[in-house]
């Protein structure tokens, strides 16, 4: 094993972690910032904050994307929110109870260190957010609004409609041409990284294909940071992009860096049931929906195949609402999602197959009125009806859980640092925020925590050891890492196979 098993948690009472280390630290000086280059693999939410933010500091970063843009990377299909402790609602919030709402959420399966610290950060990415001009929702007052997630009983995530990962994007690619017109982020899109580089045990560089010519490249760095997202395609169906391949920490765990809980995935229970033999994936529908949405099946199994409107209220089983009535509709994500596939195991499952549960409006749509619930959900709906052809308007929505995240990932130590040094993980590809269930809304203040926050501060703890150590890419380590790419790109290319590479993905996906 490369590196050591450390946490490296500091010392002292949780709330004073994350300021004395920050007082503690190695620095590197503004002069001797741009003597330094960085990788940056992905350029999502986590990535693209990550390279903006170093490139201001003055680091020189190459930030790597698998898609045509930074644009297109996969945060942008997060729908719901972001969470924060602002209590603005004057409903009982603190960093405190956002603390202990993500580790009882994880199942207490998280690193404490580094919850509270991602809590006491989660303020300053509103701010931050705002200052970029992300078009939050706001109250009438003009105060930024807030709704529930699951998980909590206090009202915590910030939204744009159902569309906050899209707009949090586009705040966040800003910062990123910015510092690409200003030359010190050099991007490189459609780019894959197939190999980390490891010289004197530590990492130092990549080497690439570019997915338009196939043309292998070495980069030379002096730290290399993977932002590369969660591996929930390993399952075939899940709700992530195709693009989402896991290539990235896959190398460099073949290269020694440790892989934690990859049993820790998250199944969402409000996602467009599986429809067919033919998809390629599944739809989230937020689960910013249960705020009004009512969960139900019928009581009785002969009524499953009836229209909804023709089952009555008392034959009608309310079952989050029934079992756990603090929370309600609102139960964290692996307890919705196991309920949800209780029911539908006892024969009460609704739609093609049985494998669906209602998610009604008709309440909500009473009490508030049709145009309240489209100002709040209305693309949601659009994109409900575009899939299944029903107006959810109408007619109860029918949901199911599907693979939407991963808790799993690349073990870091509170520097965000793996155990081969020079190696960092943040945002989905890392393991040690969430547990064993993350909450809503809480992936994207993690991705934007590690980016803006975090990294820039603990990068240069790692750097300021490093002056003048970046090898060449001409190494011997660069040309054995490019050669081992080469022959295996070669060989997938020889094989003349007459299977596609997507029945595979499928067939051990379904094994999965
Ligand atoms: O349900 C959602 O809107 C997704 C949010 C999340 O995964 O955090």
């Amino acid at each position: 094993m490369i590196g050591t098993f450390d946490a490296k948690i500091p010392p002292g009472p949780l709330a004073q972690k994350w300021r004395s280390h920050r007082d503690h630290s190695r620095l590197v000086s503004p002069n001797n910032r741009r003597k330094f280059e960085i990788i940056v693999v992905g350029s999502g939410l986590a990535g693209g904050s990550a390279a903006a933010t170093l490139g201001e500091l003055g680091y020189r970063v190459k930030c790597f994307c698998f898609q045509d843009s930074p644009r297109r990377a996969h945060s942008i299909a997060a729908q719901g929110g972001i969470n924060a402790a602002k209590n603005y609602q004057n409903d009982g919030d603190s960093i405190y109870r956002l603390f202990y709402d993500t580790i009882k959420g994880g199942d207490f399966r998280s690193r404490e260190a580094n919850v509270y610290r991602l809590a006491e950060i989660a303020n300053n990415i509103i701010d931050q957010c705002v200052a970029q001009g992300v078009p939050f929702a706001r109250e009438y007052s003009g105060y930024l609004a807030n709704r529930s997630f699951g998980g909590a009983q206090v009202s915590r995530t910030f939204y744009a409609r159902g569309q906050t990962g899209q707009q949090l994007l586009l705040g966040c690619y800003q910062a990123l041409c910015r510092q690409i017109a200003a030359g010190t982020v050099q991007m490189f899109p459609q780019t894959e990284m197939l190999d980390l580089v490891i010289v004197d045990g530590q990492a130092k560089g990549i080497v690439t294909r570019n997915l338009r010519s196939g043309k292998i490249d070495r980069h030379a760095a002096d730290a290399v940071v993977l932002a590369t997202g969660g591996y929930g395609n390993v399952f075939y169906l899940s709700t992530n992009a195709r693009g989402c391949n896991v290539t990235a920490t896959y190398r460099a765990y073949k290269r020694g860096a440790l892989f934690a809980n990859p049993s820790f995935t998250q199944i969402h229970p409000t996602c467009i049931p599986v429809s067919g033999e033919h998809q390629s994936k599944l739809t989230l529908m937020s689960e910013s929906l249960r705020n009004d949405g009512r969960v139900w099946v019928p009581k009785r199994k002969e009524d499953r195949e009836k229209a909804p409107g023709e089952i009555p209220e008392p034959d009608r089983d309310y079952y989050l609402e029934r079992k756990y009535p603090s929370y309600g509709n609102l139960a964290p994500r692996d307890i919705s999602s196991r309920a949800a596939k209780e029911v539908c195991d006892q024969g009460r499952g609704v739609g093609p197959g049985g494998r669906g549960v209602y998610l009604d409006f008709a309440d909500a749509i009473k009490r508030l009125g049709e145009d309240r619930i489209r100002e709040r959900y209305g693309n949601l709906f659009e994109v409900y009806e575009k899939i299944t052809g029903e107006d959810a308007y109408k007619v109860p929505m029918r949901i199911y859980p599907a693979v939407h995240y991963t808790m799993g990932g690349l073990w870091v130590d509170y520097d965000l640092m793996n155990n081969m040094p020079g190696l960092f993980v943040i945002g989905e590809a890392n393991f040690s925020d969430h547990g064993a269930n993350r909450l809503g809304a809480s992936a994207l203040m993690q991705g934007l925590a590690d980016g803006y926050f975090v990294l820039p501060n603990t990068l240069p703890n790692y750097l300021a050891g490093q002056m003048g150590k970046r090898p060449s890419p001409g190494a011997p380590e660069f040309q054995e890492a490019e050669k081992n790419v080469q022959a295996r790109v070669e060989k997938l290319l020889r094989v003349n196979g007459t299977r596609s590479l997507d029945s595979f993905h499928r067939e051990l996906g379904l094994l999965l």
